[in-house]
């Protein structure tokens, strides 16, 4: 048997399954099965902003214009009237005395002030880790991309500044240069990134004439942005990456592996196929390991990843680009 042992953001875990963030860690049973099925450590889904506003009152216009961020929260926390923070908050702490599994609080925010004040909170139910779900999606056109990033980056600054506890900030695949955004991060003294979050996608009904806010789950296929921005940027930062999107099967646990990652969060792949399939990524990767002779995590983490490539990233990016177009072309009949 393979040593699958981990840390992740300095926290020991017996191994790399995590779950992430999402509405399964609603119950307290689920978190216990969780633990039970081998889960390495656990993201408690989001306190939003929506639920700290609602209980001080103060949610308004925004909910009426049906924001972005109002979207997601209405699709994760349809009852969001009996959601507030107080609730949020005390129950994160009964959770945190019925497991030993390490446990990531997470918090979804939009005002600076809220952000440091529930990063607060949430650290002092006892979680070992925060998790920083910036969801936003900058819909106005006078907004550039860099002040949208440093207005990120000074609120996670601001949280850095308030907490002790390890910090990831979980990461948008849409910013230009991910590895900048990635750099700076890191300069604040951020110990993870999560990579990436599922914005939640509208669907269009041609037939009622409507647009729709439901959620779906995620595939294999969406695996590969993260798989292959992880493998870029392995080595080249301090950040622990955490693989999140499209990873169903042990087998991808092992390529985010190989990628670089530190860790994998899953949550489609559990709605799916129940909270025991914890159970086969853990021993799936376990196999993986015996058959290839690996003992621990280390003697293969990153080995697929771009470190110590010599060359220029963006001109290999390209070869590879180029080549799949040039074979595509050959395949293509007339
Ligand atoms: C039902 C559901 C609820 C979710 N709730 C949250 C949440 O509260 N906070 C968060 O950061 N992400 C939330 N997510 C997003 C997941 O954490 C994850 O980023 C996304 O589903 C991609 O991972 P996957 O491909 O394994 O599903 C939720 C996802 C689902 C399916």
């Amino acid at each position: 048997m393979a040593d699958l042992s981990t840390t992740y953001m300095g926290i020991a875990l017996k191994n790399p399954v995590t779950v992430a963030a999402c509405s399964l860690s609603c119950k307290v049973e689920n978190i216990l099965r969780a633990e039970e099925a081998g889960a390495g450590a656990l993201v408690i889904r989001s306190l939003f902003e929506e639920q700290i506003r609602h209980e001080t009152g103060e949610l308004d216009a925004a909910l009426a214009k049906g924001s972005e961020s109002y979207a997601e929260a209405l699709s994760y926390f349809p009852a969001i009237s009996h959601g507030e923070a107080k609730e949020h908050l005390f129950w994160v702490g009964r959770t945190r005395e019925a497991t030993k599994m390490p446990l990531i609080a997470s918090l979804n925010a939009v005002s600076p002030g809220n952000w440091v004040a529930y990063a607060k909170q949430l650290a002092d139910t006892g979680v070992d880790g925060l998790e920083l779900n910036y969801y936003r999606v900058e819909a106005d056109m006078t907004r550039d991309g860099l002040s949208a990033e440093l207005q990120m980056l000074d609120i996670v600054a601001s949280v850095r500044a308030s907490v002790k506890l390890p910090i990831a900030v979980k990461l948008s695949p849409f910013y230009t240069s991910v590895g900048n955004v990635i750099q700076k991060l890191d300069e604040i003294g951020v110990n993870g990134a999560v990579m990436f979050n599922r914005f939640l996608q509208p669907e269009i009904d041609p037939d009622k004439e409507t647009v729709l806010h439901e959620m779906t789950y995620s595939t294999s296929a969406e695996m590969r942005v993260p798989l292959r921005w992880i493998g870029l940027l392995y080595g080249k930062h301090s950040l622990d990456m955490a693989a999140n999107t499209g990873i169903m099967e042990a087998r991808d646990v092992v390529k985010a592996l190989l990628a670089g990652a530190t860790v994998v969060q899953v949550a489609s792949t559990l709605f799916r196929n129940g909270i025991g399939h914890l159970t086969s990524l853990r021993d799936g990767l376990n196999a993986w390991m015996d058959s290839k002779s690996y003992a621990s995590i280390e003697d293969f983490r990153g080995k697929l990843s771009q470190q110590g490539f010599e060359g220029d990233s963006v001109m290999f990016e390209r070869a590879q680009y180029l080549d799949f177009l040039m074979s595509r072309q050959r395949w293509v009949k007339a």
